[in-house]
């Protein structure tokens, strides 16, 4: 079905469904070039920490930002005010598919005719909300990590995404501080969650087969790479049991992966060691926290 790039975007606001961790990350970059954004977020507490977040970051961000301009950002606990002549609609609701699937057909019934919609999802390609929207054209995922430290957005098309629709994100989303990469056909996973992925199945293989101990592993991954932090730290931060999780999901649509890790995994998370928010992973950790997770990308 034909779709209609929106126009006047400079000026028109953006509307993004979900304060939490990332949804409130995506506030925050796309208020950087003078026009309001709406957070929408049925948790009064969450919307209301979104936008004092986004709020606070944004002089900061902006510093960094050639020609960027502080735009306006509220809190909005109506979903159809929220919409309201937006030209673009980003979702962040939690990783459920049913909910997202409802959410599409809400912002689908709601949104300008000419809204480009999109999902933050890191799992769920937006070929699986392609029946909630009647115009499959103007839907695509935007991927964001984790701005305004990792700005990097992939664009993945719904198999159906109109490619004036991630031009246009392509052109204009670096005005906003945002890095976009386009990728070429549908996956399960993006292309840093992949490579991400395949680092720590390969650093559990190497715990896992006594080969080098955590310490060792992290100690030489920090030096050959100048991060501060190594896999098995980062993925104490993230919590072993979501790691687990994202592992088992790579390896139901991938036969042929090796189990060695996440048979480390589950031993280590039988034994209650979550990483940070259990005090114990591969590290021991004086104060369970969860605090540092929000800073990692998964
Ligand atoms: N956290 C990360 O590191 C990360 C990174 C990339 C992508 N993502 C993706 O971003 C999405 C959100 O993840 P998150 O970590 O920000 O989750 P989160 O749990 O921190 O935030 C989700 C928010 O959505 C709100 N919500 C629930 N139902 C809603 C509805 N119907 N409409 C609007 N808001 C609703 C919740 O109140 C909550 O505040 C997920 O799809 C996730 O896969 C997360």
């Amino acid at each position: 079905m034909a779709f209609k790039l929106p126009e006047n975007i400079e000026t028109r606001p953006i509307a993004i469904l979900g304060a939490g961790t990332l949804g409130r990350r995506i506030a925050l970059m796309l208020a950087t070039r003078g026009a309001e954004v709406r957070l929408y977020d049925p948790d009064a507490e969450v919307r209301g920490a979104g936008v004092a977040f986004a709020t606070q970051q944004l002089p900061r961000v902006l510093e960094s930002i050639q020609g960027g301009r502080a735009g306006t950002i509220v809190g909005r606990d109506d979903l159809a005010a929220a919409l309201q002549d937006a030209w673009h609609v980003v979702e962040a609701v939690p990783e459920k598919l049913a909910l997202k699937q409802e959410v599409f057909k809400q912002i689908d019934a709601l949104s300008a005719p000419d809204a480009i919609l999109a999902s933050n999802s890191s799992s769920y390609c937006t070929s699986a909300f392609a029946d909630s929207v009647e115009n499959p054209a103007r839907l695509l995922n935007t991927h964001y990590l984790m701005p305004p430290r990792a700005t990097p957005v992939e664009l993945m098309s719904c198999g159906r995404t109109d490619p004036a629709v991630i031009q246009l994100l392509a052109d204009v989303l670096p005005g906003y501080g945002l890095t976009p990469y386009i990728v070429q056909r549908e996956s399960m996973g993006f292309i840093y969650n992949r490579i991400w992925a395949a680092i720590k199945r390969e650093v559990l293989a190497v715990v896992a087969e006594g080969v080098a101990s955590p310490q060792v592993v992290d100690a030489i991954y920090t030096q050959a790479t100048g991060e501060k932090n190594g896999p098995c730290r980062r993925m104490d931060a993230v919590g072993l049991d979501v790691v687990l999780s994202i592992e088992e999901n790579y390896a139901e649509h991938r036969p042929g992966l090796p189990e060695s890790p996440r048979r480390l995994l589950g031993q280590m998370i039988a034994e209650g060691r979550l990483g940070v928010k259990s005090g114990r992973g591969f590290y021991d950790y004086d104060t369970p926290a969860s605090g540092r997770a929000q800073e990692t990308p998964r």
